[in-house]
């Protein structure tokens, strides 16, 4: 696994315009709820464009583990054979998810509502990240968990064998928790409803309603989002079609706009609404951005992102718009070191729990770089450019982080001098084809 492999630095310095078309790989988040879904369907779900990284290939052999047949066709598209929703089979190895959150945290929600018992863990990135947002909601439900002080992993869960369907309310913006709560609720009979205060990526509602589930979304009188799923619904097997991941366009979008010159078009890019906090931002910054090729795709909105280098300046982001893009923190942080003034970020708390503790690694990639900050306990200031300040020569610690280790390789490729990142071997888990597709358009990366 990526986690046992020896550190590989690597440093990016300025070089010519970066120009040309990509495509990056498919979108992280729907690519592991196609290969779970597929798992609880009867049939044999076809899923084409999956990502090929660390992460989403931990939670197919995790679903293979848990009896789905899980196999990559001659055509390059994944087939998961599945069991029907109940079906999934008790585990007789431990589960692996290596550093990845969404993986280790939606499994627990699937494995909670069913009567089997179950082992996770993960490297040391994901053993130190909090897990009783998701084991709580679960133990509510009927749930037994073992796990040491704090709910981290390792653990083990066993699911009971009639899961009590619960109304919950998310206690933070997250996702992968409103997730977890639902996949549970897949084994409960009646309806299980989660509530969220504020609107995090919706791909688990659209997916499942998608793979036959009931389940309905209102808007609540203060307006939050209250989701409700009728238990034990027969899922049948879809044609899944994962388009391109935001969050990794995110760098070659953001390299486009500040390295002098480029002309950079990103083809084929998830648009859902809950996931372009960071392109309406980048716009607002200024950003010569345009969406082309506007089209549906598997019930999602995609497009061409195309930018050209543009001169950018400070912006104040809203918390609210946080979980729309709260991923494109890191490189966001990396555009705003080029713009003219301060870009103030707030809402950030999430960021601390992250693979890394964003926020702080951020800021010190940032100071070891010239470009000044202020980190606040959920805020970041970003102060742009500044005259007779040369920006790069530092070394920057990843923390096991691969957003931090591609956010300052693109830091390098418009610094005044190289920047150098500790360790690039995370950049596997979410985007293995960072460094090919980077250097099409023209980057350079130096062996550091
Ligand atoms: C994800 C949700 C987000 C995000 C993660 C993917 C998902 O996490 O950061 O990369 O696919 O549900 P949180 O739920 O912790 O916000």
């Amino acid at each position: 696994m990526s986690h046992d492999a020896l550190p590989a630095p690597l440093a990016a310095r300025a070089g010519s315009a970066l120009t040309g078309r990509i495509r990056v790989p498919g979108d992280k988040s729907i690519s592991h709820r196609s290969l779970m879904f597929g798992a609880v369907s009867l049939g044999e779900t076809r899923i084409e464009g999956l990502l090929e990284a660390d992460d989403v290939l931990a939670t197919g052999r995790a679903m293979a583990a848990l009896g789905a047949t899980v196999t990559r066709d001659g055509e390059g598209a994944w087939r998961v054979g599945g069991l029907g929703c109940g079906g999934l089979l008790e585990p007789e190895g431990v589960l692996d998810f290596g550093n990845a959150g969404t993986g280790s945290r939606l499994t627990m929600g699937l494995v909670g509502g069913h009567a089997i018992a179950a082992t996770f863990v993960g490297d040391a990135s994901l053993s130190r990240r909090p897990m009783g947002r998701v084991l709580n909601p679960l133990r509510e439900m009927g749930v037994e968990v073992i796990a040491r002080a704090g709910d981290r992993l390792p653990l083990t869960l066993r699911g009971p064998k009639t899961p009590t369907p619960i109304t919950y309310r998310v206690p933070m913006a997250s996702a992968q928790v409103k997730s977890a709560v639902l996949l549970a609720g897949l084994g409960a009979p009646g309806v299980t409803t989660v509530i969220e205060a504020v609107a995090t990526r919706d791909h688990t509602e659209r997916m499942l309603q998608g793979f036959g589930a009931a389940l309905s979304v209102e808007i609540g009188v203060a307006g939050e989002r209250i989701i409700r799923l009728e238990g034990r619904p027969e899922l049948k097997a879809q044609h899944v079609v994962v388009p391109g991941d935001p969050s990794s366009a995110a760098f070659a979008v953001v390299a486009g706009l500040i390295v002098p010159g480029s002309d950079v078009t990103v083809e084929n890019v998830l648009l859902n609404p809950q996931r372009t906090g960071l392109f309406q931002t980048l716009v607002e910054m200024g950003a010569d951005l345009a969406i082309e090729n506007e089209r549906l795709s598997g019930g999602e909105r995609v497009g061409d992102v195309h930018v050209r280098a543009s001169r950018l300046k400070g912006v104040v982001v809203p918390p609210e718009r946080a979980p729309s893009m709260i991923d494109e923190y890191p490189i966001l942080a990396i555009a705003a070191a080029f713009a003219e003034g301060p870009t103030v970020m707030e809402g950030l708390e999430e960021l601390r729990v992250k693979e890394s503790d964003r926020l702080a690694a951020v800021a010190r990639g940032l100071e070891a770089n010239g470009v000044a900050c202020t980190e606040g306990e959920a805020s970041l200031v970003v102060e742009g450019l500044r005259a007779g300040v040369r920006i790069g020569g530092g070394r920057v610690a990843t923390h096991l982080d691969h957003r931090i280790a591609m956010a300052f390789l693109v830091l390098g490729m418009a610094a005044d001098a190289v920047v150098t990142v500790d360790d690039t071997t995370m950049i596997a888990t979410s985007f293995p084809s960072f460094r090919g597709l980077m250097e099409g358009l023209g980057a350079e990366f130096v062996e550091a």
